[in-house]
């Protein structure tokens, strides 16, 4: 059942968080799907740019209708990810996506609220929600680079009068992660005093955490040892997820781990199995690891096992 992130929001904020996953393929769309349905837990399903972009947006549909009618007991809000202005148009007159994220982050203050208020304004009129990002992280996202000198955390009081003027469902916050997989130089500092203070300006907001990744460290020496040349990758400390969620984090952004489980299992298997050129051998085994792998995430974020109460939410 795909449902608005408002909705899940509202029966998850300050006790859990839902994971936010992105999905490329339909290798993916089946292990996200088992994996949520295998540990009970709703969850938000992301679409970036790139992925609309990567087949044809009309796959991804294809393939998540598909999903909805063989797991039947899913709830998850479809959501686009860091979206342009047009991007989120699109989206929000295909009557399939029910949530988008306009990121103009990049922008000044003002401009990045004019955006996003034109954005929630067509959103809200379709019954869509509405994520937008204040402060600036680092990392690379897509065609989205930002380097360590141009990063500047969320101020709390600029958040506040953000969502007050802006008017979104929720907010991305800057507060010390970053895209992709190589995300600390040296030691981990995430300022959960920012989110706190967001939380007490702003009590029962929902915000988001992005470049959440942890980037588990066996991965990296598995990848590394059949073939890989992944150096100096580090993320986030997943026993995090859950105090953060406490604070009123209730969306938390994971992607580039799937994309080392995909990279892992992949070069595993045509290192064992030189004579093999059937790719849905390697893609049987990514489905079932994908799916171990949301379940733990679930486990971590408190998402677990929340699927019965919030399909008895929905429907009272
Ligand atoms: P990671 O690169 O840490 O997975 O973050 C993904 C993300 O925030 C997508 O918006």
């Amino acid at each position: 059942m795909i449902v608005t992130t408002k909705q899940l929001f509202e029966h998850a904020y300050g006790k859990y968080a839902l994971g936010a996953y992105n999905i490329n393929n339909a290798e993916q769309v089946m292990g996200l799907f088992r994996g949520c349905i295998q540990s009970e837990a709703p969850f938000v399903l992301q679409i970036s740019r790139g992925a609309r972009a990567y087949t044809d947006k009309r796959f991804l549909e294809g393939m998540i209708l598909a999903a909805d009618e063989v797991f039947p007991d899913s709830v998850f809000a479809v959501h686009l990810d860091h979206g342009d202005e047009e991007t989120c148009y699109d989206c929000i007159e295909s009557g399939f996506y029910s949530s988008v994220m306009i990121d103009a982050s990049f922008y000044p203050f003002e401009e990045n609220i004019a955006i996003t208020k034109r954005v929630v304004e067509r959103a809200h009129a379709n019954g869509v929600s509405v994520e937008a990002e204040l402060g600036q992280l680092g990392g690379v996202e897509e065609d989205i680079s930002v380097a360590e000198d141009q990063v500047h955390l969320t101020e709390p009081e600029q958040a506040a009068e953000f969502i007050e003027r802006a008017g979104c469902d929720s907010l991305a916050c800057a507060i010390g992660t970053s895209h992709g997989a190589f995300k600390f130089s040296g030691s981990q500092s995430l300022h959960f005093e920012i989110i706190e203070a967001i939380q007490e300006l702003v009590p029962g907001f929902p915000l988001v955490m992005h470049g959440s990744s942890s980037v588990p460290q066996e991965e990296i020496e598995r990848i590394n040892a059949a073939g890989g040349g992944i150096k100096g990758a580090r993320g986030v400390d997943p026993k995090q997820y859950l105090p953060a969620a406490k604070l009123g984090v209730c969306k938390i952004n994971i992607d580039t781990d799937g994309r080392l489980v995909w990279t892992r299992v992949h070069r595993e298997y045509f290192r064992d199995h030189p004579e093999v050129f059937d790719f849905r051998k390697p893609g049987t085994v990514f489905i079932e690891e994908y799916a171990n792998f949301i379940a733990s995430r679930n486990e971590l974020l408190g998402s677990v096992g929340q699927l019965g109460e919030v399909r008895t939410a929905l429907n009272s």
